[in-house]
């Protein structure tokens, strides 16, 4: 039958009327930058994370470029960033004139931890960015405990929670992408900063437009970034539904485990005490290559999303490590992306997990 890699379809049809009623309406009120529906979307936003200001931009590369340039962050600086994640994290880094330092992830999380920022840091040190991979939660207190600012690069994990709070509420800033596959998606790019303090979302509003509060002075060397009405709009209609989701994402991780797939692969792990949103479910093989071949003949949608790490990539050739990153290096050549949705069932995981029984490669390492 096959079972794909993703399903945004399925999930998004019962609000097909809403969606279009919401889209009809903003056309009818012709306002579409920066109008009621992206001002009510930081609204409600703020309410679902806990942070206390939400600001809507035009993607989540933006978000964190922004985000950073808010924290004070510039040349001459620092920020730690880990390098097993989308290139995005990295590239917005150099965007401020700061340096990005890899740092190194745990393999069964994705996830970095306190040890792996802390082995990254330095005098110069301005920001670390965590990224709640795969929508994982990363340990942000254990991060700040070391004294920096976090930046939560939480584009993946939108509807994840830890036992300190939503994703997107713990650090002094967070970023989101709105991109349409992922957790809470929009129909074409879209993203949002959250921040703790009122100022710092101060100078993310001005930075996403020209850096200015009036468009008649322009403080700062800002950029053209906002979120706009009909991508709000229609984020608004989905939000209600955001948690439900999530719920089917951990249900599917747990139609996995009853199938047996923890004998085959290794499985990811939610960081201790987290309630991950499974954006992305990645397993690991040693023998992983093999394992998607064998995928593939089956019908079922499998993915390798960072084959080659950020630091790997030609464009950070001049930010090379100064050490070994073998988290990265491990989750990067044993990773893979299976089948994942709020809406994939029983049947659609026990037959991916035949597939992977089938293609009989032996221990995961
Ligand atoms: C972890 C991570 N960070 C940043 C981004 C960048 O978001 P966008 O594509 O909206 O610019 C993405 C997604 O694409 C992502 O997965």
């Amino acid at each position: 039958m096959g079972v794909p890699l993703f399903d945004t379809r399925t999930p998004l049809a019962p609000l097909r009327g809403a969606i279009d009623a919401k889209i009809g309406e903003v056309i009818d009120g012709s306002r579409f930058i920066l109008g009621p529906e992206v001002e009510a979307f930081e609204r409600e936003f703020a309410a679902y994370t806990g942070a206390p200001h939400v600001v809507g931009v035009a993607n989540g590369t933006d978000a964190i470029t922004i985000a950073l340039r808010a924290l004070g962050v510039g040349p001459g600086d620092e920020v730690v960033v880990p390098s097993f994640t989308f290139y995005a994290s990295a590239e917005a880094i150099p965007l401020t004139g700061a340096r990005p330092v890899f740092c190194d992830v745990d393999p069964e999380t994705f996830c970095v931890t306190p040890e792996t920022v802390e082995a990254a840091l330095t005098p110069r040190t301005k920001a670390v960015i965590v990224v709640h991979l795969f929508g994982n939660v990363a340990p942000v207190a254990g991060i700040e405990a070391l004294g920096v600012p976090v930046l939560e690069d939480a584009a993946q994990a939108a509807g994840a929670r830890s036992a300190d709070g939503a994703a997107g509420a713990l650090g002094t800033v967070a970023t989101f992408s709105f991109f349409p596959s992922k957790n809470l998606g929009a129909f074409g790019d879209g993203g949002a900063v959250t921040a703790r303090d009122a100022e710092v979302a101060d100078r993310v509003r001005m930075l996403r437009f020209h850096g200015s509060r009036d468009k008649q002075t322009f403080e700062m060397i800002g950029h053209n970034s906002r979120l706009d009405e009909l991508q709000a709009a229609i984020l608004r209609v989905q939000l209600p539904h955001l948690d439900g989701w999530a719920d089917g994402r951990r249900a599917a991780g747990r139609h996995y485990e009853d199938a047996g797939l923890g004998e085959l692969a290794g499985l990811p792990r939610p960081v201790d005490g987290c309630e991950p949103a499974w954006h992305l479910y990645v397993i690991r093989h040693d023998r992983a290559d093999e394992l998607a071949a064998a995928l593939g003949a089956a019908g079922v949608g499998h993915k390798a999303y960072y084959r080659v790490p950020a630091h790997q990539q030609p464009a950070m050739r001049e930010y090379a490590p100064s050490g070994p990153l073998p988290g990265t290096d491990e989750a990067a050549r044993t990773h893979l992306a299976i089948p994942m949705s709020p809406v994939l069932s029983r049947e659609q995981a026990a037959e991916v997990v035949a597939a992977v029984r089938d293609a009989d490669l032996g221990r995961p390492h």
